[in-house]
């Protein structure tokens, strides 16, 4: 057992879990951790270990349980507020889960890749428009998903300035109230949506959800509220920090880039192995309800476990040259989605979303490279979804 370290840190390079996870590195498969509250909670480092803990029903990802492990203050002040999907238990979120599924099918996602391909296209054709440079977040990383989900779920893209604003709040406050703050301005929103739908039905996902609910009773009011707010919001600023993200990495790393730039068909395998090296949602959370016995420790019941997918998935006996970015290596098995029975309910919209983004910028814009240093573009704190915060390029 080494001394524990603070969980979460910042990152020193963005795409790098950060230097100061070193010594839990070294703590494989279970290393302690402290957070911001002064709390010691299990941190999981090992590949093996992560995926027997993710399908362990005795770890949950109830919110409202008082020893559930908050990574800061923001997420603290709203624990009492319902998430649906990955806040609840089963059978709870085995009955969310299930009105989800067939909305989220490969097939269905395969359905949606000509209005993606046209989003992606549409928004680099205004790019060229106006002109080198281009602020890559807001111009492209951002949109792209935003548009996308908005057409999922039926929400109008009008209000994006809101809902975008909004999930920055709730995820990266900076403010302790900023998160309950933000649940709250989406609640509302969603609640005058949900009411002008009612009178005029839309196609979207949505749409079937409130008919469920007017029929069946199931989703509730509340459920209904939070579906919509989790899906949009997850929706979104995921795939637009691996974007952003994912091309700052590629352009750091000109050989494998122009590798990419070579053989296109080669850029499904590069999302999965960037999912893999990127790993951005960090720190997965759950609380033990019973003991469970791993590799020689217990983790008591009522004690907290954060998996760092970072360290996990750079973990030595689970890939070959872990700390390389390299595709021809089978990078299957990432816990980048998660697994078990939360396991991203969007990673084939992403999968769809990141092909199509990376493959077609860099084919349309092949100079695209940086505007400025590496070391002076700003990414997000440690305590949230990592991605860039700003990202100029040129061409
Ligand atoms: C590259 C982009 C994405 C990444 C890295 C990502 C990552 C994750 C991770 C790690 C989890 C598991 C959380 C846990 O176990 O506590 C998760 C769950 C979830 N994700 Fe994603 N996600 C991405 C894109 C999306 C998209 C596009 C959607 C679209 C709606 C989405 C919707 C969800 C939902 C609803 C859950 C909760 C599932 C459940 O609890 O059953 N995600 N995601």
């Amino acid at each position: 057992m080494t001394e524990t370290v603070a969980f979460p840190q910042d990152r020193t390079c963005p795409y790098h879990p950060p230097t100061g996870y070193a010594p839990m590195r070294e703590t494989r498969p279970l290393a302690r951790v402290t957070l911001y509250d002064g709390r010691r909670v299990w941190a999981v480092t090992g590949h093996a270990a992560a995926r027997t803990l993710l399908v362990d029903p005795r770890l949950s990802s109830d919110r409202e349980n008082a020893e559930f492990p908050m990574v800061n203050e923001r997420f603290a002040r709203s624990r009492r507020r319902r998430i649906a999907l990955i806040g609840e238990d089963d059978p709870q979120h085995n009955a969310q889960r299930r009105l989800l599924i067939p909305s989220f099918s490969v097939k269905r996602m395969n359905a949606l890749r000509p209005r993606i391909q046209e989003t992606v296209d549409r928004l680099i054709d205004r790019m060229v428009e106006k002109g080198a440079p281009a602020e890559l977040v807001t111009d492209f990383a951002l949109p792209v998903p935003s548009m996308v989900i908005c057409a999922l779920l039926g929400v109008p893209y009008e209000d994006h300035d809101f809902f975008e604003e909004q999930s920055r709040r709730l995820l990266r406050g900076p403010r302790a109230e900023d998160t309950e703050a933000a649940r709250d301005a989406l609640d509302a929103y969603f609640a005058g949506l949900i009411d002008r739908k009612r009178a005029e039905p839309g196609d979207g996902v949505l749409d079937d959800l409130i008919a469920r609910h007017e029929e069946t009773g199931t989703p509730d009011k509340d459920e209904l509220l939070s579906l919509a707010t989790i899906l949009l919001v997850a929706g979104h600023e995921t795939t637009a920090n691996m974007i952003s993200l994912g091309v700052f990495t590629l352009l750091g790393h000109p050989e494998r880039l122009a590798e990419l730039r070579a053989d296109p068909d080669l850029t499904p395998s590069a999302v999965e192995e960037l999912l893999r090296y990127l790993s951005i949602a960090e720190g997965l959370s759950r609380v033990a309800t019973e003991d469970i016995e791993l590799a020689g420790e217990t983790i008591r019941a009522g004690d907290g476990v954060v998996f760092s997918t970072s360290i996990i998935n750079r973990d030595g006996e689970a890939y070959d040259a872990s700390e390389e970015l390299d595709w021809h290596r089978p990078t299957r098995h990432h816990v980048a989605f998660g697994f078990g029975v939360h396991q991203c309910l969007g990673q084939n919209l992403a999968r769809a979303e990141l092909d199509i983004a990376l493959r077609t910028l860099f084919a349309r814009l092949p100079e695209l490279r940086l505007a400025r240093p590496a070391e002076e573009i700003p990414f997000k704190p440690g305590d949230t979804l990592q991605g860039m915060l700003n990202l100029p390029v040129t061409w």
